[in-house]
């Protein structure tokens, strides 16, 4: 049966209290309606409806950048989840099939939960997740008749009784959609808020025999976001579910509680990951890759069997081939490093392309930028940069090429060669002597400044 989702996204989050919709902020350095867009994604649904109203302009941005198949709506004024759903009943227009309402502001529903909702809806008409949370707070309440579900009551509107059960709506709603959209037709906003509530569709439902269930889930796939106390809960939620994920995958984390995860993080097959280490937006690392401690990537790739670290850090283009090493205070961005190359101390490697089996020895610096303009170094295979050595670019070095040590590559280093630029030295013999005897009697600095 086809499947279209509608996503609720246009609450303004007064709650937040910040100035950036609540859709936009991030877990996992990802924006909360970005999760579930990925997730309409992953359960491979055939048209998705994002309902959006506080700040819909950006949030609309963000939501194309994730799938630009996504069609938006505007709820221009907020009369609640009922109201919303029916604004996006003119994008599924001739729609055959199921709808699955989600909400923005909850990032955790698994797909396999989601299938679960779909698979019970074979035998129910409306098919609503539901949850047993360890606080039901201000949750809408299930009113259960054994397996099915009788109605739903709001927690402002719900009476002791009906407070005291522990059954709670999480929010997700699936029914077919000329069935689900006959009902919303049907709402009213009769209730203590004056808004329509999209979960009085099951009482109306019963009353022209549609019947309806709960499936429950897991109370840490509902954890919405409200507040920023909420949005820190989830991230550490998101966390301990990207670690878990991790070592579930085959990747050795030697202290998971340490390490930090961006929703798009792809760690291979027995890669290895020291304490406090930090990763980014697009970060992948292939199989047996060790990044070591105190290091932090963003935008890069580390090839199978690179070692990076401790203390480096992988900026947006860094992109490592295998049996790379980049060790302590190295910074690289925007360049290649192929197979078998070395920057291990102490150097910036950036808006570069180094070649195979390279050696850049400790100091060196790309020096890619003349405060207008960025520029370009490539350095060949098989070369030996000495420690110290600034390439002013846009600058080549040729394969097997070496440099001094202190040397500034202004010119085109060709094949084989070597590339001196030094000061000549002086040594003048017995001068420390001398300078002692003429300033240390007097007890003055030799510093002119002083
Ligand atoms: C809703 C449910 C409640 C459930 C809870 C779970 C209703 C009436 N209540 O309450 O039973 O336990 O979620 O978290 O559905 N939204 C719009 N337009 C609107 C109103 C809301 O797009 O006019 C969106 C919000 O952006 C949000 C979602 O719908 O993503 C839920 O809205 P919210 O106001 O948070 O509903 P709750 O009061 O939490
Ligand atoms: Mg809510």
């Amino acid at each position: 049966m086809p499947l279209a989702l509608i996503i609720l996204a246009a609450g303004q989050g007064t709650r937040m209290n910040s100035d950036v919709p609540k859709m936009l902020h991030q877990v996992g350095n990802r924006p909360l309606v970005a999760h579930v867009l990925v997730l309409a994604r992953n359960v491979k649904a055939d048209k998705t409806v994002l309902v959006v109203g506080h700040g819909s302009e950006a949030v609309s941005q963000i939501a194309r950048d994730t799938d630009p198949d996504v069609a938006i709506v505007v709820q221009s004024e907020q009369k609640g989840t009922g109201h919303a759903a029916a604004t996006a009943k003119p994008a599924l227009d001739g729609f055959a099939g199921d709808v699955v309402v989600l909400f923005g502001d909850t990032p955790f529903l698994r797909p396999e939960t989601l299938a679960r909702v779909i698979e019970a809806r074979k035998s129910y008409d409306i098919v609503v997740l539901g949850f047993e949370p360890t606080d039901p707070g201000q949750y809408g309440r299930l009113i259960m008749d054994g397996a099915k579900l009788d109605r739903i009551v709001e927690f402002k509107d719900a009476n002791e009784a009906e407070r005291a059960i522990k059954y709670c709506n999480s929010g997700v709603f699936c029914a077919e959609a000329g069935v689900f959209f006959s009902l919303v037709d049907q709402l009213e906003d009769s209730n203590t808020n004056g808004e329509y509530y999209l979960t009085d569709i099951v009482a109306l439902g019963k009353e022209r025999r549609i019947s309806a269930t709960a499936v429950m889930c897991d109370e840490a796939e509902t954890q919405g976001v409200n507040s920023r106390a909420d949005l820190a809960a989830a991230e550490a939620t998101f966390q301990a579910r990207a670690r878990a994920d991790a070592l579930a995958n085959g990747v050795t984390l030697v202290d998971p509680a340490t390490v930090f995860f961006s929703a798009d993080t792809v760690l291979g097959r027995d890669a290895t990951v020291e304490p406090n280490v930090v990763f980014g937006p697009g970060v992948s690392v292939e199989t047996g890759a060790k990044i070591r401690a105190f290091s932090h990537l963003e935008g890069a790739h580390v090839g199978a069997g690179a070692i990076v670290g401790p203390f480096a850090r992988l900026r947006p283009g860094a992109e490592l081939a295998g049996d790379v090493r980049i060790g302590n205070f190295v910074e690289i961005k925007n360049a290649t490093i192929d197979r078998g190359s070395k920057v291990n101390h102490l150097s910036y490697i950036g808006d570069a392309a180094v070649g195979r089996d390279t050696n850049i020895g400790a100091g060196t610096t790309t020096c890619n930028y003349d405060g207008v303009a960025k520029h370009r170094t490539e350095i060949g295979d098989r070369v030996f940069v000495g420690s110290d050595t600034m390439f002013v670019a846009p600058v080549k070095v040729g394969d097997d090429a070496m440099t001094a040590t202190g040397t500034i590559v202004t010119k085109d280093v060709p094949a084989g060669a070597l590339a001196k630029s030094r000061t000549p030295q002086h040594n003048k013999a017995g001068f420390t002597a001398k300078l002692f005897e003429k300033f240390k009697p007097t007890g003055k600095s030799r510093r002119k400044d002083s």
